[in-house]
């Protein structure tokens, strides 16, 4: 059977163009009520523009799917959240993937950009999943999806400010599907790779037209259904490829705590760096395993 989401309440931020739009009208055309988030603004945060996400409800309605406009900044997230409570009297799942981007390598990189791209990225994920979890515990009921990016996993040129604030919310997805896990409650991090208003200063049109912000929904979709289990996960999805990412840890050399050397780290370096036999710790339980292997102190 196809995956449902009727009766369920969906938040996508920054729904009113690009993967947000494309999420919204998926969870539309399966049944979900929407609350499309758009503030509406250009693609560096200036301005509004509450018509945004009036365009993407009416395309939710003229299917026969039911949708509210909502165009309020993710950094106001209770708003939000208040808005899909007002209308629809519940939050099942939040779609945090709201972004704006302000390029510049980190020695002409202004606080005012370095500012602007945390508050949109990392404080405004944080204010809306916030304001949503405490309703999802309580029903004991909730998914969520951040959305990193390539930029934030691997790092980039010219995206300290936003490659930064990328890893960060793999951190919030990571610590919520921690907390939640008891509780119902899970979330993963995706990092798309679409076509965009965002990325059409960076890419050709030919691959433009190969990373259709379509292809990266359905699995936003999975994540956000019941019938899924994931949770803390990672994964990378573009293009009709999804792909899961994790920590690789080597098995690292051990030295005696009572004191060693930066020579006796140079002379492990080798073995610090040997991937053979690596393992892929979960948890910090996983780290202090590790450290409690130390022969040093074990006699
Ligand atoms: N397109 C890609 O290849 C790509 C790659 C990696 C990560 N991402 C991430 O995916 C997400 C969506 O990006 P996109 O490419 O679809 O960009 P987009 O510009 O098409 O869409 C982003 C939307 O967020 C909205 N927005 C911006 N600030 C907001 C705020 N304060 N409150 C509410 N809405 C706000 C914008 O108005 C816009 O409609 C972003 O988080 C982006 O960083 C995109």
């Amino acid at each position: 059977m196809a995956l449902d989401f009727t009766d369920k309440v969906v938040v996508v931020t920054g729904a009113g163009n690009g993967l947000g739009k494309s999420h919204a009208l998926l969870f539309g055309a399966r049944g979900a009520k929407v609350v499309v988030n758009d503030l509406g603004g250009s693609g560096s945060g200036e301005g509004s523009d509450a018509s945004v996400a009036d365009g993407v409800v009416a395309e939710i309605k003229a299917s026969g799917g039911d949708a509210v406009a909502n165009p309020d900044s993710v950094t106001d997230g209770d708003k939000i959240i208040q808005c899909a409570l007002d209308t629809f009297g519940r939050v099942d799942v939040v779609v945090n993937n709201a972004g704006i981007l302000r390029d510049k390598s980190l020695h002409k990189m202004s606080d005012d950009d370095w500012d602007m791209v945390y508050e949109v990225h990392l404080r405004g994920a944080y204010k809306v999943s916030r304001a949503a979890f405490p309703h999802m515990r309580d029903q004991g009921y909730g998914r969520f999806v951040m959305t990193t990016s390539a930029a934030g996993i691997y790092g980039n040129f010219g995206q300290a400010n936003y490659s930064a604030c990328k890893l960060a919310l793999h951190g919030l997805s990571q610590t919520i599907a921690a907390e939640g896990r008891a509780k119902g409650v899970k979330s993963n991090t995706i990092a798309p790779i679409a076509a965009s208003r965002l990325m059409g200063t960076v890419m050709d049109e030919d691959a433009m037209k190969l990373l259709r912000p379509e292809s990266v929904s359905p699995l936003v979709a999975y994540l956000s259904h019941d019938s899924c289990d994931a949770t803390g996960g990672l994964f990378e999805v573009g293009a009709g490829w999804i792909s899961r990412v994790r920590w690789e840890r080597s098995q690292g050399a051990f030295f005696d705590p009572a004191g060693f050397s930066p020579d006796d780290v140079e002379a492990a370096w080798e073995q610090i760096n040997d991937f053979s036999d690596a393992t892929h710790p979960t948890s910090p339980a996983d780290t202090f395993r590790a450290i409690q292997a130390n022969p040093h102190l074990n006699g």
